[in-house]
């Protein structure tokens, strides 16, 4: 017999939200009257070099499947860049490269998580980070990062108290989104020490780790320079966000070598491969002057300062300010249901900031609002955001 229950997806899939972000952005679908604020990407173009790579390689007739670990070249490009990035030399087979940031944490969470297994987060939380150990069936839970006038911050004990023997996996965002939350250094050294007396392994979702807001460092606090190869850590990365390729579906995972063959298996049911010609444009991209690299970082970290110097000015708010990353995320004082604010945000101020519980009911009440944007469409951005809070 046909019933609601046996005709669609498992109960676990249908339980899944739908994403809150969507549904504020849908609401405001096809209106030029909104400015959008609410994704988490640049709105530049990916940088030309690393475009004009992409069509020489199609031009060429790259249109093949590729290898399931990464083409050798990138690989190798990749483990160039690890090594001086994080001054300790990496090597080709510890590195995985992936049709995402995305992907990557889906088959390493394919590959570590069977149901029922507990998995600990900092929360609030981007959801794919929560929702994919869901879909396998794993128990998620949170523990939470505090607002405070210098930022978020992550209480240590906590945490530690938290990574009991049964806890399989700690999936660390830093820099955090929708946060900014950065991993204070200090706290590598128990975490790990922790997690490697518990067997827990440890993701560290490093999407952000090139967007510092401090402009004196070049990349944030990673596990990356401290883990011996036995050591239970993963690292997932993208190239979506520090070279503004979001549209290519590119990333890449360092691994212990004991996992990496077990992640071919599984890129192999995902995605079995990532595009020779977007792997073309990736290789490019390592290779951009790093003086163009850090411009565009300037950039960012400038409208960082930018928006947080402007929301100063409004009273009623709440603004952590961020260490990492893209998004700024606040809280108007009186305002509850963050759905319902950035509903209104959308009619009566013509705004589209990214409702916080998007990100887990540790977001309820806050904002987000991404600042990867033309310094001219973010002041346009703050005069409605003041406008609106003065009238409403
Ligand atoms: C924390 C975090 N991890 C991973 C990703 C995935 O990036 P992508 O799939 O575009 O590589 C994102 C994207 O927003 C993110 O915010």
């Amino acid at each position: 017999m046909i019933t609601p229950e046996n005709s669609g997806a498992r109960a676990t899939i249908r339980a899944l939200p739908a994403s809150r972000i969507r549904l504020i952005a849908n609401a405001a679908l096809g209106r030029s009257d909104v400015l959008p604020f609410w994704f988490g990407e640049s709105d530049q173009v990916t940088p030309e070099p690393v475009r004009a790579a992409a069509i020489e390689a199609l031009s060429a007739g790259r249109t093949f499947y590729t290898h399931n670990l990464g083409e050798p070249a990138l690989r190798d490009a990749l483990a160039d860049y690890l090594s001086t990035l994080h001054a300790r030399p990496f090597e080709r087979d510890s590195i995985i490269v992936t049709s995402s940031g995305i992907s990557a944490l889906m088959v390493t969470m394919q590959a570590l998580l069977d149901p029922g297994q507990r998995v600990l987060i900092p929360a609030p939380t981007w959801p794919g980070l929560s929702e994919i150990p869901t879909i396998l069936g794993a128990q998620v839970e949170t523990v939470p990062l505090e607002p405070g006038p210098n930022g978020w911050t992550l209480n240590l004990e906590a945490l530690l108290t938290a990574l009991s023997a049964d806890v399989r996996l700690l999936v660390l965002n830093s820099p955090n989104n929708p946060t900014g939350w950065v991993l204070d250094p200090a706290h590598r050294a128990p975490i790990l020490e922790r997690c490697r007396e518990t067997g827990t392994w440890i993701i560290c979702d490093d999407v952000y780790e090139r967007l510092p807001i401090d402009s004196s460092t070049d990349c944030t606090p990673s596990f990356l320079p401290l883990i011996s190869a036995e050591d239970r850590v993963i690292s997932v990365n993208s190239f979506s966000k520090a070279w503004l390729m979001t549209g290519w579906r590119l990333g890449w995972i360092v691994a212990p070598r004991t996992i990496a063959a077990d992640l071919g298996k599984l890129i192999e049911f995902n995605t079995s491969c990532a595009p020779a010609f977007v792997q073309a444009g990736a290789l490019q991209a390592l290779a951009e002057d790093p003086y163009q690299f850090k411009e565009r970082r300037a950039a960012l970290q400038a409208r960082a300062g930018e928006l947080l110097a402007g929301l100063k000015h409004f009273p009623g708010l709440l603004v952590p300010p961020p260490t990492g990353g893209m998004y700024v995320f606040l809280r108007i004082r009186g305002e509850q249901d963050s759905v319902a604010t950035a509903l209104r945000l959308i009619d009566e101020a013509g705004l589209g900031l990214a409702p916080g519980s998007a990100f887990g009911a540790a977001g309820e009440g806050w904002l987000r609002w991404c600042f990867a944007s033309r310094p001219e469409r973010l002041a346009d951005g703050l005069d409605r955001f003041g406008r609106w809070l003065r009238h409403r």
